[in-house]
């Protein structure tokens, strides 16, 4: 075991990007670079015990700067959208930046995903550990107080990459943090990278969180019974792509958050992914009270991937943990204020193994 660092290219401001390697003894490794704490590749073994790398993303830190789809990338001060780039805290109003039509996603123009993070590295007990750390200054982004956050990676030997999220500001503020990496467990090399359709998803929630046509949400949670939302039995993502469902639609694929059973300090089975050719089922387990399970189509937008790929259909899935979009405007949807002083602190484990689902 071994925490490796090596060069990855500069920041637009001339300072240096590093990538760290965490690997164990049973075949997964991950490459993450402290430029927005992106996963970079995540290298996992088949059922044959042959490896690939299940995320899409870039193969240099020049396309990383963009990243238009987020490949990767810790998400924050806050995930998702805050419908017109408002928030009212303590009586107060702020501005956010506005990215996404009037309103702000994931965390504006320069969220944690464009920022250079400090970095410390342990290894130990057959666990690799990267531990990330960023202040976010009072008012960047348009968001109030000042906010210490660490993001901490560890890999195990039971396949498994955990992701700590802890935070701390002076004045009350909203955080919401989340992974957004891509997964595609059948190998994302190209030239031709599959599409998620055969995957059989589990989400193990009763209810989501219904959305509009601009895709915020309406405020109302649904019961997944009788709908292609209903992923509590694993089912293939075929099946719900393909129905005429209006909020399906909307998403233009699935784009929503699944209502969690969630428990501080204890991370719970959210969802299963299981791709059956290779075999590799991914596992993801949570404190957060939310799962936002997105389908990209990237028909429309082809994308030109790391491994000579390119990403040109549903080649992917994303299992970002987060507090429900826009939840600081819905006080029924559990809030992600962070009061001053006090701590934030989640967890997420992405588990693989090549047990069916
Ligand atoms: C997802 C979100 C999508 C889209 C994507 C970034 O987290 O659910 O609607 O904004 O990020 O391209």
């Amino acid at each position: 075991m071994s925490a490796r660092k090596e060069a990855f290219g500069k920041t637009p401001e001339g300072r240096d990007a590093s990538l760290f390697t965490l690997e164990n003894d049973a075949g997964l490794c991950a490459q993450i670079t402290d430029f927005g704490g992106i996963i970079v590749s995540l290298l996992v073994p088949d059922k044959r015990g042959r490896q690939a790398d299940v995320v899409l993303g870039y193969d240099n830190i020049e396309d990383y700067l963009s990243n238009p789809p987020y490949f990767g990338a810790i998400i924050g001060r806050c995930a998702n959208r805050i419908a017109n780039a408002r928030l009212r805290l303590s009586d107060m109003e702020y501005i956010l930046s506005a990215n996404f039509g009037a309103h702000h996603l994931h965390g504006g123009i320069k969220g944690f995903n464009k920022a250079l993070w400090d970095t410390q590295t342990y290894s130990g007990n057959g666990i690799d550990t990267l531990v990330l750390s960023y202040r976010s200054a009072n008012m960047e982004e348009g968001y109030p107080g000042n906010l210490d956050v660490s993001v901490t990676y560890s890999l195990n030997a039971e396949n498994e990459l955990c992701i700590d999220y802890e935070a701390v500001s002076d004045q009350d503020t909203v955080v919401n943090l989340t992974n957004h990496s891509y997964f595609s467990i059948a190998g994302s090399a190209g030239p031709a990278v599959p599409e998620i359709f055969d995957c059989k998803l589990q989400i193990t929630a009763d209810r989501f969180v219904v959305i509009g046509n601009d895709q915020l949400p309406t405020g109302e949670i649904r019961c997944v019974d009788g709908t292609p939302m209903d992923f509590r039995i694993p089912t293939e993502i075929r099946l719900s792509l393909e129905n005429g469902y209006e909020q399906i639609a909307y998403g233009n694929g699935l784009d929503h958050c699944w209502v969690l059973e969630s428990e501080p300090g204890r991370p719970k089975l959210a969802a299963r992914l299981f791709e059956p050719s290779s075999g590799r089922s991914l596992s993801v387990l949570t404190t957060m009270p939310g799962i936002q399970v997105f389908t990209p189509d990237f028909s429309s937008m082809p994308v030109a991937g790391k491994h000579n790929a390119k990403y040109n259909g549903r080649n992917a899935i994303c299992l970002e943990t987060q507090y429900y979009p826009n939840a600081i405007w819905h006080p029924h949807f559990p809030s992600p204020v962070l009061s001053a002083g006090r701590q934030y602190s989640h967890r997420t484990v992405f588990r693989f193994s090549t047990d069916d689902i």
